[in-house]
């Protein structure tokens, strides 16, 4: 196994496993929450969010589907992110399985392909080995970690929602990642929903927006990649994104948005934390010249490089 370029065999299951048994869910909206990175601010905001629909009176369940830990390096910061994540549903994502139990050789466990340049995947090696060391002194944290599922069917609306970390084959797969909808991944989706029986699947992981629409044997199906909920997704955007799911269009505007089979909304909606008081902490955690400044500050602060336009699938130009 290279480090943080391969998966252990662990991660690996079938697509037609993952929806055997959906659990019903009583509330009217869910918020999918990938990629929080450890930002406590950004929870805050989401928070903040769940309680703006209870107002109107829908009830929210949160679903965290992984990498919740990554910046969180100080003992005070790793147990409150866990704290509050752990109270909520949620699956694991390849930092937490890694926190978790360590796999020999992993690394950082993120399945880079090729695409993604070396310094990169050595510095995520870099931040996961901190990690791993500070939650080796927090064992009660890891045993909460360590049975978590790896994946979740939910039933909302009559349509099965299933919320993965990565792909249908590998909890970090990057089949649901931006780049492989841009390649043309038409021929594995369809497999994909044919085998599993899911109306929609939620996944994360691979850092970039996804909003993806189209029919499986006559069946509509929906795909939702949050890119990252602690981290900037779009250009000139510093705000993270959640998937929200349901009957109910959201009252305030969403990135994207489509319906799906019976009127089941599922849109990207944006986390307007406060970033600057999270770079105040992320900057003591992680000071110039460390592998996460390096890797992820610039975009923290600035956004990534999509605009809305690109990231729903079919693009107009083929639709
Ligand atoms: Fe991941």
């Amino acid at each position: 196994m290279t480090e943080g370029r391969s998966c252990p065999l662990a991660y690996r299951y079938q697509p037609a496993s993952l929806c055997a048994d959906p659990v019903p869910v009583a509330e009217d909206v869910i918020y999918v929450i990938g990629g929080l990175y450890g930002n406590p601010f950004a929870l805050d905001e989401i928070e903040k969010m769940a309680l703006a629909e209870e107002r109107h009176g829908r009830s929210v369940k949160l679903v965290f589907n992984g990498d919740f830990n990554w910046f969180n390096a100080s003992n005070e910061l790793f147990r409150d992110i866990n704290n509050r994540v752990l109270k909520h549903t949620a699956i694991l994502g390849n930092v937490d399985f890694e926190l978790a139990a360590p796999s020999a050789g992993a690394g950082c466990g993120c399945a880079y392909p090729e695409f993604v340049d070396q310094g990169v995947v050595e510095r995520s090696n870099q931040i996961m080995s901190r990690l791993q060391n500070l939650a080796a002194t927090h064992p009660d944290i890891q045993q909460r970690l360590a049975v978590l599922p790896r994946y979740q069917c939910l039933m909302l609306g009559g349509l099965k929602v299933l919320v993965l970390h990565g792909d249908p084959e590998s909890l970090a797969g990057w089949g649901l990642a931006y780049e492989s909808f841009a390649a043309g991944n038409q021929g594995c989706l369809d497999s994909w929903f044919r085998e599993s029986g899911a109306d929609v699947m939620v996944s994360t992981h691979t850092c970039l927006p996804v909003l993806w629409s189209g029919v499986v044997q006559g069946r509509p199906c929906a795909v939702a990649n949050n890119g990252s909920s602690g981290m900037g997704n779009l250009s000139g955007d510093v705000r993270g994104l959640i998937t929200r799911i349901s009957r109910t269009a959201p009252a305030v505007e969403s990135i994207a948005g489509l319906a799906v089979g019976g009127g089941l909304h599922v849109d990207l909606m944006p986390v307007n934390y406060n970033v600057s008081a999270w770079m105040e902490q992320f900057d003591r955690l992680w000071p110039q010249g460390s592998p996460a400044e390096k890797s992820y500050r610039k975009r923290i602060v600035e956004g990534a490089s999509l605009s809305p336009g690109d990231l729903v699938f079919p693009l107009l130009s083929e639709a």
